[in-house]
């Protein structure tokens, strides 16, 4: 309740004080004051900390009001968000307010690994698309459902066949060698100059991606520019409802648009390259989407385009520095890593028990999608404690899962 009177007060204080009031900039906070008038009056009817359907417990709700909770779920915090209400008295597995006025369906966190893994492998859970959608627009792989997202799926499966993988790691390596031998060793090693390895990990794996899975080569300028934008989409994305409905209205909400249509022009010219080339390679992730005709328009294979330099640079390059991280402060296990990577040939490196765990490691502690998957529960769930109801919107927030301490002594 105190939560809840404080972002009152403070809302108030600005609208009054504010000298844009009546301008464009004063819309969202006179619409935020209405709503949590509104809140107010409903707060304890949402606030019951468990709640009971004939016999069965719906998992704990967590002290937050849906204001707070939609407040932290749209900044970095809510990985660590989710981790301190897991710590907590409440436990793993939670519910939490992301609808207003306890409308909507129940909202579950699942950091128990085993719940978690029971809503992954179910594929009639489908993922609810407003979670998904922002920084790329229209339909995707990632936002689509049912058929569309099958056809997409399945039709670009086949790039990341082992054969086609290796295809990729070859093309990769050669421009991470060229990186290492003419920007690397000269600028970094021979004058002991430190870099941020993430940033340079961003642009090579956008870099690598682009050549291996697209047949684009991207220039440093194009590089420059699709990260610039994707940072301007991704900080402007709230999954505040009054911030999404007056976003439009905003310099903040338009200019987010416009960087979306900018990723997804580059988007656009790299299909066209592709249907330009006199002879394209087989079985690249850009073949896929191209020729495949259940596509209805270019601006879907577009949408596809973008989700897969979108979910495969920063994925892999985070999860590579923090594993290079890891290992900086850990030395013991970087000496005993780096005298089995020399005393097996490289060609076996895929089977090194040493580099794999390592690997695992790092993704583990570090998971780079830590605010988790969401899915949309297409059955009901009875676990030993809990019940969860059809329609029930879960997220799996993998930081938590995997800092479990149920299930790891030093989490
Ligand atoms: C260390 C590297 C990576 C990690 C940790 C990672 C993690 C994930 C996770 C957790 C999801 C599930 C998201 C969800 O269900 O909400 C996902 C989906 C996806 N990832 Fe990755 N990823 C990595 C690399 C890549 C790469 C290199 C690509 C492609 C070039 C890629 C393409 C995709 C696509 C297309 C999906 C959506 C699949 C679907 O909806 O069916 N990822 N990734």
């Amino acid at each position: 309740m105190m939560l809840i009177l404080s972002y009152c007060q403070d809302a108030l204080e600005k609208l009054l004080l504010s000298p844009s009031i009546g301008t464009e900039s004063s819309l969202p906070l006179l619409t935020t004051a209405v709503v949590l008038a509104i809140v107010l009056v409903l707060y304890f009817r949402n606030m019951n900390s468990s709640k009971v359907i004939g016999d069965k417990t719906l998992p704990p709700m967590a002290p937050y009001s849906f204001l707070e909770t939609v407040k932290t779920l749209s900044t970095s915090d809510a990985p660590w968000f989710y981790q301190r209400i897991a710590r907590s008295e409440i436990g793993t597995v939670f519910r939490l307010q992301l609808f207003p006025f306890g409308f909507g369906p129940d909202v579950v966190i699942a950091g128990d690994p085993k719940l978690a893994q029971s809503v992954l492998r179910n594929s009639t859970n489908l993922k609810p698309a407003f979670i998904y959608k922002s920084v790329i627009r229209g339909p995707t792989l990632f936002t689509a459902e049912g058929g569309r997202w099958h056809h997409a799926r399945k039709a670009t499966a086949p790039a990341f066949s082992s054969k086609h993988i290796q295809k990729m790691n070859v093309t990769v390596l050669e421009q991470v060698t060229k990186w290492i031998q003419e920007d690397l060793v000269p600028n970094y090693v021979e004058k002991e100059a430190s870099f941020d390895i993430a940033s340079v990990f961003l642009r090579q794996m956008l870099k690598g991606i682009s050549v291996a899975g697209f047949e684009y080569e991207m220039s440093d300028d194009e590089c420059e520019e699709f990260l610039l934008e994707l940072k301007i989409a991704t900080l402007a994305r709230s999954h505040n409802p009054i911030t999404k409905i007056v976003s439009p209205f905003t310099s903040v909400g338009r200019r987010s648009n416009l960087a979306v249509d900018r990723n997804r022009e580059f988007a656009k010219k790299v299909l066209e390259h592709y249907r330009s080339l006199e002879c394209p390679n087989d079985g690249t992730i850009i073949s896929m989407i191209a020729n495949n005709a259940n596509y209805e328009s270019d601006e879907e294979r577009i949408g596809d385009i973008m989700v897969f330099y979108l979910a495969g640079h920063d994925t892999t390059a985070f999860s590579l520095a923090w594993t290079l991280l890891e290992l900086a402060k850990n030395q013991s296990e970087q000496t005993k890593l780096r005298s089995a990577l020399r005393n097996t040939p490289r060609e076996e490196w895929k089977n090194l028990v040493e580099l794999r765990c390592v690997l695992k490691e790092g993704l583990r502690l570090h998971p780079v999608a830590a605010g988790g998957s969401w899915r949309v529960l297409s059955d009901d769930i009875n676990t030993d404690k809990y019940f969860l109801a059809k329609g029930s919107i879960i997220a799996i927030p993998f930081l938590v899962v995997h800092r479990n301490k149920e299930y790891m002594d030093k989490p």
